[in-house]
């Protein structure tokens, strides 16, 4: 008998789902049953929302927020600053060049209103800035990433960013997201980051982990560590975007059309092991959302070796719930 998780974990924390109008079509049964949250994957995203300065595009964001209306489910806002998927206008002037900080800054401000307070009735919390930490080990000066907003703006693009989200919507729970965020040095830098903005008094209330692992990595013990170092900040923790690939990070290998027994039973008892961490930490943790719902689509059939399937998720291309699934639910329920 297939349980919802959600049931099985209501008393611990959000089962999510990142979604897309078409997931939204050919797994709804699944979202449905199971998930009790959903995440835009990339459809609430600065260049899809906002592609030109005087034209927004709101058509494939509001079929997911009408989703979730409908459906009562729980929605998370992803992502208002990133690196990535963010149209190059914002940063330049008429002549092509890098505007000015305060120039930014006003179109941040303007962008952040018009969208959150857009789904202000449905979204209960924003990543309001994704990735900003850099993964470069070696230099200690530059423990950002650079891109064009610490060109323009410095290092206060950031708390600019929380305090814009929290004029707009002043209910909504603010998150940092990151990934590498287990990583022991990462940890640490995203700590660093995160206990300067409460330093400063900046609206921040939760820390996303998001959660890219795979069957070998990183480890327990360093997802435990990091857990337990955010938590220390005194915020809320949500795993914003987890999927377990069948493959290790360096392994290219292109020649499965399906995982193999082996790969579904290491998957099975990885999964276990991190929901019963998980669980064990359930009171700093107040969501857990899969990026995908089911292996007929997840962006790691694209990343990083283009056109690779892959099955990081509990429910299988049909589906149908894996060995995953089963110690998943063994996990939470009741005995
Ligand atoms: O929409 C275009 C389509 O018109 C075009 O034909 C096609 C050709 O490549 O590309 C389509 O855009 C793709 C887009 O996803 C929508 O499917 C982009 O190429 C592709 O790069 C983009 O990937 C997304 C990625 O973010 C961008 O960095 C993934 O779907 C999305 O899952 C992923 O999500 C991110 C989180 O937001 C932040 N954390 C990491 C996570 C995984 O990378």
């Amino acid at each position: 008998e297939e349980v919802p998780l959600k049931t099985l974990y209501k008393d611990a924390f959000h089962i999510g789902a990142a979604v897309n109008p078409r997931t939204i079509e050919s797994q709804r049964s699944l979202l449905k049953y199971h998930f009790n949250s959903l995440t835009a994957e990339n459809e609430m995203k600065f260049s899809s929302v906002h592609p030109q300065e005087d034209l927004y595009t709101f058509e494939n964001a509001d079929i997911i927020a009408a989703f979730a209306r409908e459906q009562n489910m729980a929605l998370r806002g992803h992502t208002l600053v990133w690196h990535n998927q963010t149209p190059n206008w914002l940063f330049e002037n008429e002549s092509g060049g890098l505007v000015e900080s305060d120039v930014l800054m006003e179109r941040l401000r303007s962008h952040i209103q018009t969208v959150v307070g857009r789904y202000k009735d449905v979204i209960y919390g924003w990543d309001v800035v994704n990735e900003v930490i850099s993964d470069d080990e070696k230099d200690e000066s530059a423990y950002l990433r650079s891109s064009r907003w610490l060109d323009i703006a410095g290092e206060s693009f950031i708390a600019k960013a929380f305090e814009f989200a929290h004029e707009a919507d002043p209910k909504a729970l603010l998150f940092y997201n990151d990934y590498n965020e287990s990583n022991p040095h990462k940890r640490e830098r995203i700590y660093r980051l995160v206990r300067s903005l409460l330093d400063q008094g900046v609206p921040i209330h939760g820390i996303g982990l998001q959660a890219h692992w795979n069957l070998y990595a990183p480890s327990l013990d360093d997802i435990r560590s990091a857990i337990e170092r955010y938590a220390q900040l005194g915020l809320q923790l949500q795993l914003t975007e987890l999927d377990v690939s069948v493959f290790r990070f360096e392994d290219r290998r292109t020649d499965l059309v399906h995982p193999t027994k082996d790969m579904l039973e290491l998957q099975a008892e990885r999964y276990e092991s991190i929901f019963r961490l998980l669980h064990e930490y359930r009171e700093h943790i107040s969501a857990v959302t899969f990026w995908g719902a089911a292996d007929n689509y997840t962006w790691l059939d694209d990343f990083p070796v283009p056109g690779r399937k892959n099955w990081p998720f509990l429910f299988d291309e049909k589906q149908r719930p894996k060995e995953a699934y089963q110690r998943v639910a063994g996990i939470a329920a009741p005995t």
